[in-house]
């Protein structure tokens, strides 16, 4: 097994391949352009919201509340990339530029919401003081960790961006452009980092098997130190914008098994192979919970019905 920081030396030629790549794909747009600004109006001080105005479901207002503050939590994101990765070589200009790039995210979203009155600008606000002043975002040890993480963290944020635009399109299709805008620059983010994944399990899969473990089996969607965290996210998995069903379909099958093809693996060392049938079991667990909540969710709808 190579050490950690050996394993970053020997993935920066992929790294810069993967940045070239990158910076080819990504197409330059604009938030403005995005952002409905004949539907807002001036907002008096102290003006109490009014949920009606905008008339979304309370599920998809979690899901956008939570979204956006995940996304204003980009400084210590960056720190963590920084610590991890460093900041010279490829490495550093790859962590710039997605900065760059995610910085748009809470720019265009918080303007449409505040320009479709979709959340309390007040309760926003404050929850956003509590959020940045936290700074609680997960700190893997290794980058060996690090860059499984961020994998399945980008994939889980594009599908989250891409569900929730999905469940606005019904009632405002400004915001599901917006989210599905979002969701493509979320989308290439992951695919940076699940082949950067990929070339690390070529150079020491030993190293890598047990950092995916580690990563799948405690894996959360970011949102730890968002107030009323815990409650958001049960409306958002109610609502099946994400849920354990949605995490298992399509974060862990096609990222670990079908592109890592993790059950496929050679030349693992004993513990490698230990972590392989945890993470494995594991995959296998959230499947079966993912299919029980929505069994029973079906249950409940139909007895609503
Ligand atoms: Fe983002
Ligand atoms: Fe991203």
């Amino acid at each position: 097994m190579t050490s950690d920081r050996a394993l970053v030396a020997a993935l920066t030629p992929a790294a810069e391949r993967l940045l070239e790549r990158h910076l080819e794909a990504a197409r330059e747009w604009f938030p403005h352009e995005l952002v409905p600004w004949s539907r807002g109006r001036d907002f008096v001080p102290g003006e109490t919201f009014d949920p009606e105005e905008a008339g979304l479901p309370d599920a998809v207002r979690s899901a956008l509340f939570v979204n956006l503050l995940t996304e204003d939590n980009l400084p210590y994101y960056f720190h963590v990339l920084d610590r991890v990765f460093g900041a010279d070589t490829a490495w550093g200009e790859w962590a710039r530029r997605w900065t760059a790039e995610e910085m748009r995210h809470a720019m265009v979203m918080r303007d449409y919401l505040m320009v479709t009155r979709a959340i309390d600008p007040i309760g926003l606000e404050r929850a956003r003081m509590v959020q940045v002043g936290g700074g609680v975002v997960p700190q893997p040890d290794l980058a060996a960790d690090g860059f499984v993480y961020v994998a399945l963290q980008e994939l889980a944020t594009r599908v989250s961006h891409h569900n929730t635009g999905k469940a606005l399109l019904a009632n405002d299709r400004a915001g599901y452009e917006v989210m599905k805008r979002v969701a493509a620059d979320e989308n290439l983010h992951f695919l940076f980092y699940r082949d950067l994944v990929s070339a690390a399990l070529e150079v020491d899969p030993s190293s890598m098997v047990p950092a995916i473990e580690r990563q799948v089996r405690t894996f959360e969607m970011p949102g730890t130190g968002i107030p009323d965290f815990g409650q958001h996210a049960k409306a958002i998995a109610e609502a099946g914008i994400y849920d354990f069903a949605v995490h298992h379909d399509q974060i862990l099958v096609p990222v670990v098994l079908r592109h890592w093809k993790l059950e496929a693996i050679e030349g693992l060392t004993p513990e490698a192979e230990e972590a392989r049938r945890r993470a494995l079991k594991h995959i296998e667990r959230v499947g079966r919970a993912g299919r029980r909540f929505a069994a029973r969710r079906e249950e409940r709808a139909a007895a609503y019905a």
